[in-house]
C-alpha cells in the first residue's frame, strides 16, 4: 500500500470509542435512560443496555463475562437505596457488588472500569451525566484488553 493511501486509511478510521455495557433495573434507571431518551437530552452513545428487573439480579459473574467479551466498562445502576420496587433488592445488589469491587481492586483492575450508579425513573438528567461521565473515564483509562494472566497494567483480572 503506498505511503499515501496508509495516511488515508489513519485519516478515515473512526476514532476508539469505549464500549460499555450497562445493566439496568426495569423500574427506576432503564426508566431514567428512558426518560433521558424522550426529553432529548444529548449525551454519550456508548452504553449497551441490558435490561434487568432488579439491580439485585446482577450476578458478578455476569460482570466478569462482559468484560471477557470485550467491554471496557461495566456500570451497573438500579433504583435508590430503600426505593427497591423488590422492597430490600438494591441492598443486596450493594453488598455483592461492594464486595465484587473489592475483589477487582484486589487484582488490579482499573476502577474506572466499574461503576454502580442509583438512578431513578425522574432522573434523566442523572442518567446523561453517569453514562458522560463513565464514559469520559474510559476514554482517559484506553481500551480493555483482557489477558488472562493479567499484566503490571492492572488491565485483566487473571491468574498471574
Ligand atoms: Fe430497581 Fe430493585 S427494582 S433496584
Amino acid at each position: 500500500m503506498a505511503e499515501e493511501e496508509k495516511q488515508s486509511v489513519r485519516e478515515t478510521a473512526a476514532p476508539w470509542e469505549p464500549n460499555v455495557v450497562g445493566f439496568l433495573c426495569n423500574w427506576c434507571s432503564y426508566a431514567g435512560a428512558d426518560l433521558a431518551g424522550t426529553s432529548r437530552i444529548p449525551y454519550a452513545c456508548n452504553v449497551r443496555v441490558i435490561r434487568v428487573p432488579c439491580s439485585s439480579r446482577v450476578d458478578p459473574l455476569m460482570i466478569l463475562r462482559a468484560f471477557r467479551e470485550g467491554a471496557d466498562g461495566v456500570l451497573v445502576s438500579g433504583c435508590h437505596p430503600g426505593d427497591c420496587h423488590y422492597i430490600e433488592g438494591n441492598y443486596y445488589a450493594r453488598r455483592k457488588l461492594i464486595a465484587l469491587k473489592q475483589l477487582l481492586d484486589h487484582v488490579g483492575l482499573d476502577p474506572r472500569r466499574f461503576r454502580v450508579s442509583w438512578v431513578s425513573a425522574s432522573e434523566g438528567r442523572k442518567w446523561a451525566k453517569v453514562v458522560e461521565t463513565v464514559t469520559r473515564d474510559l476514554l482517559e483509562a484506553g481500551p480493555f484488553h483482557y489477558e488472562e494472566n493479567g499484566d503490571d497494567q492492572g488491565r485483566a483480572p487473571g491468574r498471574g
